[in-house]
């Protein structure tokens, strides 16, 4: 049994410099692999809406959407901490369908943490949330669930006063209780800010290298059939071209009936096959 990775370990991670890995995944493979090659945090992320169910935006997700993925995520791990996206108005709706969203994502779904996109805002629901026993990660920056506000998927808080807002809101939801704070595509001098500033670990998604962790979208990642391609993402397989030919290879063997071949088939003896034969009067 492999050790499980607590809050403790990624607060001494922090203050250690020691840089906190995380990715998303959203199933029992994708889960069992990531946390094979040993990252640190696992992330359900309500992006599961635009990467494993096609839709154009994290909106649609529900709680139940997110509840079903986890659990699948959650079977196929045994080190990560687990972090479950708490998805669209859940959180806005107040304290109560908060800690009911997330009570499920922790007891249904066997997440360790939720994750709540907001700053301040947000605070009284993260601080209930940590007075239940429930560990909160803060999203700041490019929110995707209020992309039709932004107008878009593209980089937050460049001017002084949003820069400002951003880093009021990282103390608010450190002051609150949040155990981490993802930053999603800020730039990466005002990342780096933050993350000095705060005691809690900065986890970056287009947000430079002086966060105190990094996380990336696992179809991204892999490049495995995901629509978007941000700037701050790096390929590192290309395992959609890998997926494509193997079953443009295998449609080929089946319409050429070189598939299955002899070391596929369940053989039967030759005497069974006559006397069958011969039983159900066929040739
Ligand atoms: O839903 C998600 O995958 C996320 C990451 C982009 C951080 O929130």
């Amino acid at each position: 049994m492999k050790n499980k990775v607590t809050l403790l370990d990624l607060q001494k991670k922090k203050k250690e410099k020691i840089p906190i890995v995380m990715v998303t995944a959203y199933d029992y493979p994708s889960a069992k692999l990531a946390d094979e090659a040993g990252v640190d945090m696992i992330l359900v992320g309500d992006s599961l809406g635009m990467v494993v169910l096609g839709y154009d935006s994290t909106i649609q997700v529900t709680v139940d959407d997110m509840v079903h993925h986890t659990k699948a995520v959650t079977r196929g791990v045994e080190h990560a901490f687990v972090v479950a996206d708490l998805p669209f108005l859940t959180v806005h709706l107040g304290v109560e369908s908060t800690l009911k969203a997330a009570g499920r994502l922790m007891q249904e779904g066997l997440a360790h943490g939720v994750k709540v996109e907001g700053g301040s805002e947000v605070a009284p629901q993260v601080k209930a949330c940590v007075q239940a026993g429930i560990p909160v990660v803060g999203h700041l920056g490019l929110l995707p669930q209020s992309v039709h506000q932004l107008g878009g998927y593209r980089v937050q808080a460049k001017e002084l006063a949003s820069a400002q807002k951003l880093l009021k809101d990282a103390k608010a939801l450190e002051e609150a209780g949040a155990c981490a704070i993802v930053l999603e595509c800020v730039p990466g001098l005002l990342a780096t800010l933050v993350s000095e500033t705060l005691t809690i670990p900065t986890i970056g998604i287009g947000a430079g290298a002086g966060c105190d962790g990094q996380v990336l979208v696992y179809h991204d990642l892999l490049q495995y059939a995901a629509k978007l391609a941000p700037k701050f993402v790096k390929a590192y397989a290309d395992v959609g071209t890998v997926i494509r030919d193997a079953i443009a290879a295998y449609a080929r063997e089946v319409r050429d009936r070189s598939f299955p071949g002899p070391e596929h088939t369940f053989s039967l003896d030759e005497s069974v096959l006559a006397a069958l034969r011969e039983a159900e009067g066929l040739q």
